[in-house]
């Protein structure tokens, strides 16, 4: 177990480029809308929403509040064990608590093979815990690149208890940004370029605006799935 988490600490390697856009009302400068959940995925122009539309998905309503409550049931008194950590100068990851979960409960388990079968290549193999992460109301995660070392090419996210907004930045280029809206209940998922070339975050409450629109970010969790690397 712990050397476990060990692995996780070091799945956040804050990003090496910090510039970050300017505050922007996205609304003025958003990109065309995509192939998929339209409302939820704005960006700096057009192509880039096109061309990085097949590798950034957010799927609404992917799970019940029955099954949220599921999680919540198998979760919450190990978390409430753990305190939130702040001070961490150098991690991606401010106001958090977190764990990983290998053995499910029936509810869950069902939950948890439709993200595998859903967002994964089939055949793929998976990093076998499925990492929680549980944000303060005051928490958010900077901008980092998960690490190459440890996850491969896909990170698939159910969101529990809160709607978040989730930014990817180009790596070696600010200018280039997608905002996704990740609704409590929704699925996000992050492939190839999105996740290799594009640093994500997830933003504080002071900062949550979408698309002109103010987006309450309350207590968070996030149940995370990835593969391993090739
Ligand atoms: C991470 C991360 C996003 C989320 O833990 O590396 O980026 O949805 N999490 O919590
Ligand atoms: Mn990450």
């Amino acid at each position: 177990m712990k050397l476990l988490l060990n692995v996780l600490k070091r799945i956040h390697k804050p990003a090496v480029c910090s510039s970050q856009p300017r505050c922007r009302s996205s609304s003025a400068r958003s990109g065309l809308l995509p192939l998929r959940d339209e409302a939820l995925i704005v960006g700096s122009n057009p192509e880039l929403v096109q061309r990085l539309g097949p590798q950034v998905e957010v799927r609404t309503g992917f799970i019940t509040e029955e099954e949220e409550g599921a999680f919540m049931q198998e979760l919450e008194l190990g978390l409430k064990k753990k305190r939130y950590e702040f001070d961490h100068w150098d991690g991606a990851i401010h106001g958090y608590r977190e764990t990983e979960r290998v053995m499910w409960g029936e509810r869950c388990e069902e939950v948890l093979s439709r993200v595998r079968s859903g967002a994964f290549p089939e055949g793929s193999p998976l990093l076998g815990p499925v990492h929680i992460l549980d944000l303060d109301k005051t928490g958010y995660i900077k901008p980092h690149i998960d690490s190459v070392k440890f996850c491969g090419s896909t990170i698939a996210g159910l969101s529990l208890l809160s709607d978040s907004i989730m930014r990817l930045v180009k790596e070696d280029n600010a200018e280039e940004w997608l905002d996704l809206l990740l609704p409590r209940f929704s699925l996000y998922i992050l492939r190839d370029q999105a996740r290799y070339n594009f640093t994500h975050q997830i933003l504080k409450d002071e900062e949550s605006v979408f698309n002109g629109q103010r987006v309450p970010r309350l207590r968070r969790i996030s149940v995370i799935c990835r593969n391993l690397p090739s």
